[in-house]
This record gives C-alpha cells, sequence and structure tokens, in this order.
C-alpha cells in the first residue's frame, strides 16, 4: 500500500510516503526560526507558514519517495489535536487530493501516531508493529505531556495527563526567565551537561502522587520567585549552567519516576517514549537506566521521529487501513481538542 500522509497540527510543515511499513521519505520543514522571535508559537504565522510551506513540502516526499500522486492508494492527515487554523490547512489538502485522484482517506489523532513512533527504526525507517508488546508509553513534548497504557496495537488508554503546562513547555518558560532563546529545551539540554544538578534544590511536582497525571506549572513559578529573591544569579555563566541541570533533573525525575511506577503497577515489561522533549539526553539516559534497573524493555523514538513529522502519521494511518478501517471520511472536520479516548478502542 501506497500511502501519502501530512503533518501540520503545530509548528512543523511535514509530508511523507510511505509503502508497505516502510518511511520512502518524511520531509518537514521546521518553523522553529520564525516563532523564535516572539517565544512561542504564534498561531496566525503558523498557519500562514504552512500555506506556504505545504505544497512544496509535499512535493519534495512524492519526488524523493520517485512515485507521482496518481500511484497513492490512499491519503492521510493529522485531523487533531492542534492549532485549528495549521490543522485546516493540512488536513483540506490532503482531503482535496483525495478527492480528486478518488482515493480513501483517513484523519489520523497526532497523539495516537506518537504512540507508535517507538515501534518504527531503521534505515530505511521501517515500522515494527511484529514486535509490539504491550506498554507504557509517554508522549513528551512542548505541547503534550502524558502516560498511556497500549495493550496492544490500536488499542489504549490515558492514565494521565499534565494538568496545565507540558514538561517542553516548563522547559521553554524556565529558559525564558534565563535569557535563553527559544525553544529553550536543547539550551538547557546542552548547558545541563556541565552544570552541577544538585546546585539548587527545585520542586518535584506530583513526585509523589498516587496517580498518573503531571502538573509543571509550579515549578516554573518556583524558578520565577528563586531568580526574583536572588538578583544577579545569571550573572555567572556557571550558575546557569546549575540552574539548568538543576531544573531538567526536576524534569525528569518526575518523568521517569511516574512512567515507571505506571508501568510497575500494571505489571508490564516495556517502556516507550517519543515527542520533543525525548531528544533530552538526560531524560534518554535517566529512563534507561531506570527500564534497565526494572528490567523492563524501553523503545525511544529515533530523533527524527520524536518531534512531528509525518511518517508517524502515515504508518498507522496505513495500519488502520489494514485493520478495515474504511477511511472514507473525505468531509471530516478538524478536530483541535480530539481526545485520545475517543479516537481509539480502549483497552
Ligand atoms: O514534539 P515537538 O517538536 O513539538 C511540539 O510540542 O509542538 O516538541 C518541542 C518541544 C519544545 O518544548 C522543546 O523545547 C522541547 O520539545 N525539546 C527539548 C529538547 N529538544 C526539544 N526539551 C528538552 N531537551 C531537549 N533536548
Ligand atoms: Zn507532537
Amino acid at each position: 500500500m501506497l500511502i501519502l500522509a501530512i503533518e501540520s497540527s503545530c509548528d512543523e510543515t511535514s509530508a511523507a510516503v510511505i509503502r508497505d511499513g516502510v518511511v520512502v521519505s518524511n520531509v518537514v520543514s521546521s518553523q522553529i526560526k520564525l516563532h523564535a522571535e516572539y517565544g512561542g508559537v504564534v498561531p496566525e504565522l503558523a498557519s500562514r507558514e504552512h500555506l506556504r510551506g505545504l505544497i512544496p513540502v509535499t512535493q519534495a516526499a512524492l519526488r524523493e519517495a520517485n512515485v507521482t500522486a496518481m500511484q497513492l492508494d490512499a491519503l492521510t492527515a493529522t485531523r487533531g489535536p492542534g492549532l485549528p487554523a495549521a490543522l485546516m490547512i493540512g488536513l483540506k489538502a490532503a482531503q482535496a487530493m483525495a478527492f480528486t485522484l478518488h482515493k480513501p482517506f483517513l484523519g489520523i489523532h497526532h497523539h495516537e501516531a506518537h504512540l507508535y513512533s517507538p515501534w518504527i527504526s531503521g534505515n530505511p525507517p521501517r515500522a515494527d508493529f511484529e514486535n509490539l508488546q504491550p506498554n507504557v508509553s509517554l508522549i513528551v513534548s512542548g505541547g503534550h505531556t502524558m502516560l498511556v497504557h497500549v495493550e496492544r496495537e490500536l488499542h489504549h488508554r490515558v492514565l494521565g495527563s499534565t494538568l496545565d503546562d507540558a514538561a517542553g513547555e516548563c522547559f521553554d518558560k524556565v529558559g525564558k526567565l534565563m535569557g535563553l532563546p527559544y525553544p529553550a529545551g536543547p539550551e538547557i539540554d546542552r548547558l545541563a551537561e556541565q552544570g552541577n544538578a544538585k546546585a539548587f534544590d527545585f520542586p518535584r511536582p506530583m513526585l509523589n502522587d498516587k496517580n498518573d497525571d503531571f502538573s509543571f506549572a509550579g515549578l516554573k513559578t518556583s524558578v520565577r520567585y528563586f531568580l526574583q529573591k536572588n538578583p544577579g544569579l545569571l550573572d555567572d555563566s556557571q550558575t546557569i549552567r546549575d540552574l539548568c541541570a538543576s531544573v531538567q533533573a526536576a524534569i525528569v525525575q518526575v518523568l521517569v519516576k511516574k512512567t515507571i511506577r505506571a508501568t510497575q503497577r500494571l505489571g508490564l515489561q516495556c517502556v516507550t517514549a517519543s515527542g520533543g522533549v525525548t531528544c533530552n539526553r538526560s531524560l534518554r539516559k535517566e529512563l534507561a537506566a531506570a527500564c534497565t534497573e526494572n528490567g523492563f524493555t524501553l523503545r525511544v523514538a529515533e530523533k527524527t521521529l520524536c518531534t512531528d513529522n509525518a511518517a508517524m502519521i502515515g504508518i498507522l494511518a496505513e495500519r488502520k487501513l489494514l485493520a478495515g478501517d474504511a477511511g472514507a471520511s473525505l468531509d471530516a472536520e478538524i478536530e483541535p481538542g480530539w481526545p485520545l479516548e475517543q479516537a481509539t478502542s480502549r483497552a
């Protein structure tokens, strides 16, 4: 089966071609530089940029895959959740192509696609659904932080999610307080490498709560008050590194502990992780160490598939079509606030 997938839910315009479980091409055009000037994603600018980038990105994906639109068997796009005007551009373009080509169309839930991105690996990347084990999946990015129990393929249940800010948002907002450029996550990761994680003791929100939810707004606020009470801290570059390491340690500890605890409680043996924050080296290292200690298998999405991309949308769409999902929702509308529970079967 040959599928063209489009992703435009936030600030990445992406198109991918999938053939029989293999990612033949995956073109991603990131808008990070455009939004950096404003310290965060500006929805209106994002949709304008998607409009500008969608056709060249789609053409590049088809060209790289060496296929023509006429050869496609199906089309797919992210239907939600995401920024309404951004989603609209990718979804309507894919539906228009499907309509013109008389091919089936399937709208995909962005987070559901993240759940399976850790199972795509290799060169060229290939989906490894044959080895999929029941797992606890951590999705952690700038817009979402959640734990999901994946019982089996296409069957999952949300265990918990953030009650306020996402972990990536926390990295970005703390970085802004420290005068770091947007997005601050990668910069904090880099600076933390030479910092002392024990230098400052920041709160670990909800670490010991008996649920799988997260909360990161309080951590950001505590950093703000700490900086206000201690003016001049940011004048010293080593102190900045120590601050980065200390904040990162707090975020990573909460993410790792809560993921491991949920996996233990459910009696599972496998953990997966995806989303932009899984690029964080400390998170990867700590999660790997905790999984080894508990005898769990860990699958973290490859770096190019951690952040938003159309390949994961196409891979999931193919599995859904093969599983009998008829698609054909040519007039389906965007779902900016689509709850994951409503897109999937319950475990
Ligand atoms: O999945 P993603 O590309 O997109 C959205 O959420 O839209 O994730 C972006 C987020 C940003 O908050 C960014 O700061 C964070 O992922 N991020 C990181 C790292 N790389 C990206 N956070 C911590 N360490 C990193 N190395
Ligand atoms: Zn995402």
